[in-house]
C-alpha cells in the first residue's frame, strides 16, 4: 500500500472511541470489553477499514476487531468508519505480536490481500507462514478457521501449502470470487475494488480442529 502520511493521525487516533491503545488490558477479556459472549473475529491488516465496519454493520451478533500496523491508515479508517458501531474495535499494532493482546479466543481470522512479500527470503513474514500460524494457534477459542482473500497468485499458493502442511484442511476455495455463482454474500475491500479489475481473486477458507 502507497502510505499516505496524515497529518493530524495523532489527533484523530485520540478522538476515536473505536482504537484500543492499552489492548494488553484486555488479553482474554475481549468478550467482557464488548459486554456479551458473541464470537470474536479479526482481520489482521484491516487496511482503511471498509470490509470490517460493514461486516460489523451486517452483523450485529459478532464482534469485530482489526489490526492495523500503521498510524496513518489507522487514521484513515478512524475517518472512513461511521460513529455508533457498537460490535467494532481497532487496535494499531503489527500482528508479530498479536499474543500480547489476545488468548484463545479468537473464531474466524481474516487476511483480506496481505503484503505479499514476494522475495523468498521474506516468507517468514507473509501472514500465512508457519510462524504466523503458530501464533494463531494461541489466540483461538476452539477451532481456528482462517478465511483469505488476495490477488496475488504467488501468495495464494504459497499460503495452500502452508495452510495444508500446517494441519489444516482447505475449503470453499474460489479461483475467481467474482465470477463464482456459489458465492453470494462477498463484502469487498478496498484493495479488492481496486485490484477486481485487473484478474481474478482467489479465496480459500481453511480450518482446524
Ligand atoms: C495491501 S493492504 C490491504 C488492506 C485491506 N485489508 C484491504 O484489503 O483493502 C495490507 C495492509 O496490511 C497491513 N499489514 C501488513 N502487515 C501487517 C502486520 N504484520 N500487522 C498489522 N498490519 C499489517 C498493511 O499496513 C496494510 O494496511
Amino acid at each position: 500500500m502507497r502510505l499516505r502520511n496524515v497529518k493530524n493521525k495523532k489527533e484523530i487516533m485520540d478522538s476515536s472511541n473505536y482504537l484500543i491503545l492499552d489492548y494488553s488490558k484486555y488479553k482474554g477479556k475481549w468478550n467482557k470489553y464488548f459486554g456479551n459472549n458473541n464470537p470474536i473475529d479479526l482481520e489482521i491488516g484491516m487496511g482503511k477499514g471498509k470490509f470490517l465496519y460493514e461486516m460489523a454493520l451486517n452483523n450485529p451478533d459478532v464482534n469485530y476487531i482489526g489490526i492495523e500496523k500503521f498510524d496513518s491508515v489507522v487514521a484513515m479508517a478512524i475517518k472512513k468508519i461511521p460513529e455508533g458501531i457498537s460490535n467494532l474495535v481497532i487496535i494499531r499494532m503489527n500482528a508479530d505480536y498479536i499474543e500480547d493482546a489476545f488468548s484463545k479466543e479468537i473464531r474466524n481470522i481474516y487476511l483480506n490481500f496481505s503484503d505479499p512479500w514476494p522475495k523468498k527470503r521474506w516468507a517468514k513474514r507473509r501472514l500465512t507462514s508457519n510462524i504466523f500460524l503458530n501464533h494463531y494457534d494461541k489466540i483461538f477459542k476452539g477451532e481456528c478457521t482462517i478465511i483469505q482473500k488476495t490477488d496475488n497468485k504467488e501468495l495464494f499458493a504459497y499460503s495452500l501449502e502452508s495452510l495444508s502442511t500446517y494441519g489444516y484442511k482447505l475449503h470453499d476455495i474460489s479461483l475467481d470470487l467474482h465470477n463464482d455463482p456459489e458465492v453470494l454474500d462477498n463484502i469487498e475491500t478496498e484493495f479488492e475494488e481496486r485490484f477486481s479489475k485487473n484478474g481474478p481473486i482467489y479465496r480459500l477458507i481453511a480450518t482446524k480442529e
